[in-house]
This record gives C-alpha cells, structure tokens and sequence, in this order.
C-alpha cells in the first residue's frame, strides 16, 4: 500500500461514546478543558465521538477549545432514500471533523470490509478524517493469525489516504483484557509496514489510565480509541496525560 497522504503523528487521544449520553453530557467538552490545561495537552490531540444527536451541539462547544467532535459511522452516499442513515457531508455539516468506520461492532452487524472501503471514501469526499478500525477475533488470535487477519482486513478495507487505523482486538473491547505490551508493538509494526510512516495507528481495546502509559509509549503506537473509560472526563484526562512527549 502506498502511502501519500502526509499526516501528523502526534499522539490522537480518541473517545468512542458508543450508545450512550444524552444532551446532558455536551457539559463534558468543557469539564475535559478544565482538566487539561495547556501544557498537559500540547502533545495530543483530543476527540469525542458522541452519539449522531450531540455532535453538533459538542461541535459547538468543543471548537474555540481545539476539542475535536467526530461521529462513529456514515453512509456511502451523499443523500437518497436510506432512512435513517446519515452521511459523511451531514456530518461535516454538523461540524464533525472526524469519523469512525468499521468499528467491530458494525462488522458484527454484518459491515463488510466493501463497505467500510465505500464509507472511507465517503469520509474523504466530505473532507473528514476516517478512522478505519481493524481487529482480530480471540479464535484467529490464538491460531497464530492475528496479524495476517489484520494485514488483509487494511487490503481489503482502509483506502490509500486513510490518516489513522485504530487496531482493536475484538477480544480486548469492553473486557478488561489487553493484549502484551509486545504483541500491541508486534501487530502496530506489522500494520506499520503495510500502511508507511505518516498514518496514525491508534490501539483500542480495554484502555484505562492503569495501563495507558504503557500502550502509549509502544512503538507505531500513535493514540488510543477508548470505550468504557472515555465516558468519564477525569480518566480521560488521565489517559491523555500519560501520552508520551513522542
Ligand atoms: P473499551 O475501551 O470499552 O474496551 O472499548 C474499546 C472500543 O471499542 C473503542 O472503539
């Protein structure tokens, strides 16, 4: 895959919400500025993927902070009779500056990597930053194919221009469970070496502020895309804070 899309690798510290908030939580854009200060975020780059319904009040309030507001799926197209689908140029609309695309849970609800491809460039038409997710089952992990699942999921879904993969082992997602420290650095080298040096690899899977510096400061480990402990500023911040100074 050739890469010619130049993008910064400064650390992308990534909330995916899931299902869950509602208008309330728009208060956390501002809580997650009040536990940051400048100089404790100078080196990442902050996101919050709320559900569709806030993205554009978030946008709202996230902006004069340098707080970024992305959304966690589109569709392929621009418009048309898909009801109750949203697409990529609503989102930027809304003031979304990025998306997440092919999270493991859409896979499991039968997203195949054509459409995760189709969205991707979606996202690209409408001048966001796709995040295409990647990820291995515990069943192809433990018979030694976890890489090579990855490498042909990032042929077979993630465009040229894509600027960040988020590697998700669908077995560490929402269960406590990490992969070691040198399997994370095994696959982000393998994904590394297919994707080249300017795209923004993120790990996700069961990140909290416990073990965030360590995942952090792996190498072509470039950020994280955090479920259950983005849903509370405090150890949001806290996995930012650990970020190294890469
Ligand atoms: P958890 O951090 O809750 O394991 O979720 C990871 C994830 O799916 C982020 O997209």
């Amino acid at each position: 895959m050739t890469q010619t899309h130049k993008s910064s690798l400064t650390p992308l510290i990534a909330a995916n919400w899931k299902m869950h908030g509602d208008m309330s939580w728009i208060d956390k854009v501002t809580e997650l500025d009040a536990l940051l200060p400048k100089n404790e975020r100078e080196h990442v780059d902050l996101l919050l993927c709320p559900p569709f319904t806030m993205v554009s009040t978030m946008h709202v309030l996230g902006s004069p902070l340098s707080i970024y507001i992305g959304a966690q799926n589109c569709h392929a197209d621009v418009s048309g009779a898909h009801t109750g689908e949203v697409s990529a140029e609503m989102l930027a609309d809304a003031g979304a500056s990025y998306v997440i695309i092919g999270h493991s849970e859409r896979r499991a609800a039968g997203e195949t990597n054509a459409d995760v491809r189709a969205k991707a460039e979606a996202a690209k038409r409408a001048g966001l930053t796709a995040i295409v997710c990647v990820g291995e089952s515990l069943a192809q992990r433990e018979v030694g194919e976890a890489i090579a699942t990855v490498l042909a999921q990032i042929e077979a879904s993630v465009p040229d221009f894509v600027d960040v993969i988020a590697y998700e082992p669908i077995w560490a997602i929402g269960t406590g469970k990490v992969p070691t420290m040198d399997d994370i650095a095994d696959m982000h080298a393998a994904i590394r070496s297919a994707v080249g040096p300017n795209v923004r690899i993120l790990y996700g899977g069961s990140v909290k502020p416990a073990n965030a510096q360590d995942i952090l400061a792996v190498a072509n480990v470039n950020g994280a895309l955090i479920g259950g402990a983005s849903l509370e500023m405090d150890s949001l911040a806290a996995i930012a804070r650990s970020a190294p100074r890469k």
